[in-house]
């Protein structure tokens, strides 16, 4: 039996596949490329030594969902697929609810009628909204997202709780990842954002390798230590290995389950810097602008039920994140463009 892994060839999805195929698990990959290149996938090939079928396929293409499933003998869905861009999202809301929710529900209509009713959702840490305190637990209210990205995590989950409320053959996990960075120690997959990266480690990857002249730093005046942000960022390797585990547990338990993906270590904007310096020997030149809307002082997670629940946690720090970001950044200074 095989997993099916949607949006299996952008950055979290493809790092995921590595692992899934390094634990011993069939996969197939589904996405539209809107944000990837078929080439992640090769690269999967490249360092797992395993082979696995990629199609170009958009969740939201119901008919061809339908065939994927017919054609395969899936037993859980890991949902990837999705539109991320925060800012985007503000100027295009009707492109994401319909790509991200939409799609979304098209897909659960496919398992539906395949009998596939187990799935593991990339959520966010978005949806805990900026009024909770931190660390940041499973059960605290969720909302006040400040942006339509944001919101379609919210719904989707709200979704998949409804369905498993109503459908007790069904099993959701919620993964709310922090934030994401790093890449694969072989330096052959990573992040490949298009255009100038809207998130602080792609962008400091690209003043370091020259794309781009110095980074700004987003406020100095949060009720934060040093007065810049702060936030959880995880390896994406051990985000990766996190979904391992939490297929495992999806495919044993039944209903909806919610968990935090994230190291429960809080690093500063200025924090990251000095770790990416450091990791690598390289300068970053930074100015202090600005705060940038929407943004919140702190973020980062309460891992106690990841831990215990699913036995995940995280085994690489910033400064690995910091090395293997550059890594990748230096080999591939264009992502997977020529
Ligand atoms: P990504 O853009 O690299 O990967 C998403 C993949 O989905 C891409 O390969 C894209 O081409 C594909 N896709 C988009 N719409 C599709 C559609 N309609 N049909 C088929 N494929 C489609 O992003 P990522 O960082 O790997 O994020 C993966 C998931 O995790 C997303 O759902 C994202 O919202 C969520 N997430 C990401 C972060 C982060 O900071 N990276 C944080 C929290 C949650
Ligand atoms: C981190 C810190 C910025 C860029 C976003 C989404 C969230 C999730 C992950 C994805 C903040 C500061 C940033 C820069 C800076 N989404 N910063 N200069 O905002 O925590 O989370 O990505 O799917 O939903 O909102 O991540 O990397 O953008 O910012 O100073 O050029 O770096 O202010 O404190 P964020 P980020």
């Amino acid at each position: 039996m095989s997993i099916l892994i949607t949006g299996g060839a952008g950055f979290i999805g493809s790092h995921t596949c590595v692992e899934m195929l390094n634990a011993g698990k069939d996969i197939v990959v589904i996405d539209n490329y809107a944000n990837s290149s078929p080439k992640a996938c090769e690269r999967v090939k490249q360092i797992t030594g395993k082979d696995f079928p990629y199609i170009e396929c958009d969740i939201r293409d119901e008919e061809k969902l339908g065939e994927i499933f017919a054609g395969y003998d899936i037993e859980a869905v890991i949902h990837f697929a999705g539109l991320k861009a925060v800012g985007e999202s503000c100027q295009k809301p009707v492109e994401y609810y319909d790509n991200n929710v939409g799609g979304t529900v098209t897909l659960l209509k496919a398992m539906k009628k395949a009998g596939v009713k187990t799935i593991i959702f990339s959520s966010s840490a978005t949806v805990y909204g900026g009024t909770n305190p931190v660390p940041f637990k499973e059960d605290m209210p969720t909302g006040g997202t400040t942006n339509p990205y944001g919101t379609t995590k919210l719904f989707i989950e709200q979704i998949l709780k409804d369905l498993c409320a109503a459908d007790k053959d069904w099993s959701a996990c919620l993964l709310r990842y922090f934030n994401p960075i790093g890449a694969h120690e072989s330096g052959l997959i990573g992040e490949a954002p298009n255009g100038i990266p809207n998130n602080l480690m792609p962008y400091i990857a690209q003043v370091a390798v020259g794309k781009l002249k110095e980074l700004r730093v987003f406020g100095n005046d949060y009720d934060t230590p040093d007065g810049t942000g702060v936030r959880d960022y995880i390896h994406v390797v051990d985000l990766a290995k996190g979904h391992v585990c939490a297929c495992d547990r999806a495919l044993k338990v039944k209903g909806c389950e919610i968990f935090n993906l994230g190291t429960g270590r809080g690093v500063s904007v200025l924090e990251l810097i000095r770790a990416f310096e450091n990791a690598n020997g390289i300068k970053i030149p930074y100015v202090i602008a600005p705060r940038r809307p929407g943004d919140i002082d702190a973020s980062f997670a309460d891992v106690s039920k990841a831990r215990e629940v699913l036995g995940w946690q995280t085994e690489k720090d910033a400064v690995d994140a910091c090395r293997d970001t550059w890594n990748w950044q230096k080999n591939n200074p264009n992502g997977y463009d020529d």
